[in-house]
Formats: C-alpha cells, sequence, structure tokens
C-alpha cells in the first residue's frame, strides 16, 4: 500500500497578550486558534504533525509567547514552528522555548517525523513587514538539503517566495527577489513536495520551479483579493488539511464560516514606509 502521511498546516495565529486591548488584533484569535484545535482533534488518520508557519503571535512579546505555549500545551502531535514579522526571535526564545537568555538568532530547523523531512525557514527581518534568508541560513540550508535523500521535503517558510510583478506582489509580501531566486537553485532537484507559507492571510497555491507553494489565509484575519489599491483586512480564517504521497503532495483546506465584514484598511503607501522602517517605532 502506498505510504501516506499526514499533517496540519496552521498560519499567522497572532495570538494576543492575556488582558491586554490590542487595538490591532481584530480577532479572538485565542478562540479561533481553540476551535480550530478541536477541530483538527477529529481528523482522521491522524496527523503526524503540525506545521505552524509564523505570526504566531501578534505583538512578538514574552507574554504572547507564553500564552500560545498554553494554548498548544494541550496537543498531542509534534508541532514544528516558524518565525513571522509579527514576532520577535527574543519572544520567542524566552516565552515560548523559555531558553532563559535574550537571543536574536534566526530560528531555523529541521527535523524528520513520519518519512517526512520538514526543514523550517526563519524568513523574519527584525523590525519589517518584508522577508529574506541570511546568508548563513543559506549555507545551513545547503548542508541539510542533501541530507536524507530518499525522503520528500517540506519547506517551511513564513514568507512565500516572490512571484510576479510589483504590482501584484510588493516588496512586504515576499521573500526579496534575490534570495528568493538563490532559494529556487537550491531547492530545486531535491525532492521538495512543497513549500508552506503565510503572511499575505489568504489561501493561495503557486506551482513555483516546480514546486507548489501553498500560502494559508491563516487564523487571525483575511485579505480581501479583490481589492488592489489598498489592503484591506475583513473577518476570515481557515487552516489545512495536507497528505505526502510517494506521488507528490495534497492541500486541502478548511475554511472557517465568514460574514467577511471589514475589519481594516490599510494605505499601501503606509505599508511601504513601514517596511522601510521610516514609522515603525510610531506604531
Ligand atoms: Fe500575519
Amino acid at each position: 500500500m502506498e505510504r501516506e502521511t499526514t499533517f496540519v498546516h496552521l498560519t499567522d495565529l497572532h495570538i494576543g497578550r492575556p488582558g491586554y486591548e490590542d487595538p490591532h488584533l481584530f480577532s479572538d484569535t485565542t478562540a479561533t486558534l481553540e476551535t480550530i484545535l478541536e477541530m483538527v482533534a477529529t481528523i482522521s488518520p491522524k496527523p503526524s504533525f503540525i506545521v505552524a508557519s509564523g505570526d504566531l503571535t501578534n505583538r512578538g512579546d514574552i507574554e504572547s509567547f507564553g500564552e500560545l505555549k498554553r494554548i498548544m500545551g494541550a496537543l498531542d502531535i509534534p508541532v514544528l514552528y516558524a518565525l513571522g514579522n509579527h514576532d520577535t526571535r527574543e519572544g520567542f526564545y524566552e516565552g515560548f522555548l523559555e531558553q532563559g537568555e535574550h537571543s536574536s538568532a534566526p530560528y531555523f530547523h529541521d527535523r524528520v517525523i513520519d518519512g517526512v523531512h520538514v526543514i523550517a525557514l526563519d524568513s523574519s527581518i527584525p523590525g519589517q513587514i518584508g522577508g529574506n534568508i541570511e546568508p548563513e541560513q543559506f549555507a545551513w540550508l545547503e548542508q541539510v538539503i542533501v541530507t536524507n535523500p530518499g525522503l520528500p521535503k517540506l519547506i517551511v517558510s513564513h514568507h512565500a517566495p516572490a512571484i510576479g510583478n510589483e504590482n501584484e506582489f510588493a516588496p512586504w509580501r515576499s521573500i526579496r527577489v534575490e534570495d528568493t531566486q538563490r532559494l529556487a537553485d537550491i531547492l530545486k532537484g531535491r525532492n521538495v513536495v512543497g513549500l508552506l507559507s503565510g503572511h499575505v492571510h489568504y489561501d493561495r497555491v503557486s506551482v513555483w520551479h516546480g514546486i507548489p507553494v501553498v500560502i494559508g489565509m491563516g487564523q487571525h484575519a483575511a485579505t480581501d483579493i479583490l481589492q488592489k489599491d489598498v489592503l484591506r483586512m475583513v473577518n476570515g480564517a481557515s487552516f489545512a488539511i495536507g497528505t505526502i504521497r510517494d506521488s507528490g503532495l495534497t492541500v486541502s483546506f478548511v475554511p472557517l464560516p465568514s460574514d467577511r465584514a471589514e475589519l481594516n484598511r490599510y494605505p499601501l503607501d503606509f505599508l511601504r514606509k513601514l517596511n522601510e522602517g521610516e514609522t515603525l517605532a510610531a506604531e
């Protein structure tokens, strides 16, 4: 019988700090995540692992990571985490991993689970919206990508590779173009069955140099993709169930009910300046 490995893809959990009225949170992300974890518990066959591809918290502080740890602590399924632009490395290391010391090192790691080689990258750039891959991380990736050559590889990165032109994919929405090209060069021909991402808050599938790139809407808010001149956020959340077979990857999206009511609007110029670090201190 053909081998099958089932997993769950979560992203953009945006867990808030307990007791703090966050004016930029817009939805009860703790309730959404708890609802989704109840749904995950019903999946058959039981998932071998869960991937959470960044923006684990909304503010990146230690208390929010503690809350994430509390919620995810109820699971009996291994979870592989990646960091996003809303997270901080320091908050994650201290609040979630409880390592007790402030480290600003990127968090990248790999693990073989149930016949799948999962490689989690850290595409976050501290203080910016957009993504990159640092040289030391590329060097590490070049080493691990050639290990376990017989196993399918699943890449996790909060930011997806850059695809398309400037109008469609502004710089803050992806891994920067130069790093995208280098990533493609490293991953090509390495039995990568998929790359899981988030960040842009809508469900999207692309085939990029032959690799399926799957973005989840996530568990926070949805981007209205019909609005191109402004970033309009509406109610919406989803998660995804993935299956890896010898023949490749299947991903099924599980959307939660939504009235798609507007939550907020961000002018694109504002985001461009934010990405350049001009107004970040005021936010
Ligand atoms: Fe996000």
